[in-house]
């Protein structure tokens, strides 16, 4: 393996892959893709990227294939449960690719407790993961692993209920499910090798991780400019969420009026918004931030 080049391992496609990617873009690398789908190079940064399976991410990262990975915390637990000799190292939450491991069942049955899954059949792609949850509390199920296709297990007579990673929930309501208990809380992590890298790959490392670091500061932070009656102002700078000190300037010409200006390091919704102007407040504007340098 290249001796200068790190070497980063993605999903080859799905959602994590997609905002795997995203993250990279707004890190500043400019990836060239060929046409064996398995390899790209990153044109001005020294990363390579391989492509694979998410469930194979976690392998190569402990066997050095890779120094570092992207990969949800989900398949990474399951994987670190089954191989308690292939260790890596954690480097950072990345706060995307959010979803929840979710035991469900048939949408139409009754459900008290986890004492009601005892004996049952339970078909799941995380049998580690699940096994634990259900040791937590005592229980003895019948795992039924599966690599795909877990929703329809109970249409299928295959088993009782499931254990399958849930995001919007869209898939549990297709097919007519529902969601009884949330066993493990996922979101993508960025991993890196035990092994040795070496100073060069180090350094860039460093490189990398300051510009992810960069992008999530970001991404949360919005700059918030509205105007007010000067009274108002108390009120309107406990409801700025995550903010600063606010910038207050008098308003030209419009007695006891004032701009209020200020960085929000946490999202602004709608409702944020919606109170801002029951307020007082008027003309809300909130302004991504384009980069940061923390
Ligand atoms: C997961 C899971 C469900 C779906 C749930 O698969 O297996 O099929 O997402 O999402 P929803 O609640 O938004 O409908 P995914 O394609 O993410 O990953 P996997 O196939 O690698 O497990
Ligand atoms: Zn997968």
């Amino acid at each position: 393996m290249d001796k200068t080049r790190l070497r980063l391992a993605i999903q080859k496609s799905g959602r994590l892959a997609e905002d795997s990617f995203e993250l990279l873009k707004l890190s500043g690398l400019k990836i060239q893709p060929n046409k064996s789908g398995l390899f790209y190079r990153v044109k001005n940064f020294p990363l390579d990227l391989l492509l694979v399976r998410d469930d194979d991410i976690p392998g190569f990262v402990a066997d050095g294939v890779a120094d570092l990975g992207i990969v949800g915390s989900n398949v990474f637990e399951e994987f670190s449960l089954t191989h308690a000799d292939k260790q890596s190292n954690t480097l950072l939450p990345l706060g995307f690719s959010k979803c929840t491991l979710n035991i469900a069942i048939p949408s139409e049955q009754n459900y008290n407790s986890m004492a009601d899954l005892a004996g049952k059949n339970i078909a799941t792609s995380y049998p580690q993961i699940l096994s634990k949850a259900l040791a937590a509390k005592n229980i003895t199920a019948n795992i039924v692993e599966m690599h795909g296709a877990v929703e329809v297990a109970p249409k299928l007579g295959i088993a009782d209920a499931i254990c399958d990673i849930v995001s919007s929930g869209a898939t549990l309501e297709a097919n007519g499910l529902k969601s009884v208990e949330n066993i493990f809380t996922s979101q993508a992590l960025l991993l890196k090798t035990k092994s040795q890298l070496g100073p060069e790959k180090e350094q860039s490392l460093s490189r990398l991780l300051s510009r992810i670091e960069g992008v999530q500061a970001c991404k949360e932070t919005k700059y918030i400019m509205l105007n007010a009656p000067q009274t108002a102002l108390p009120e309107i700078t406990k409801l700025l969420p995550g903010a600063d000190a606010p910038t207050v300037m008098p308003l030209e010409g419009q007695n006891g009026a004032v701009a209020i200006h200020a960085v929000c390091r946490e999202s602004v919704f709608w409702e944020t918004m919606e109170n801002l102007r029951d307020a007082g407040a008027t003309s809300i504007l909130v302004l991504p931030i384009e980069k940061m340098m923390v």
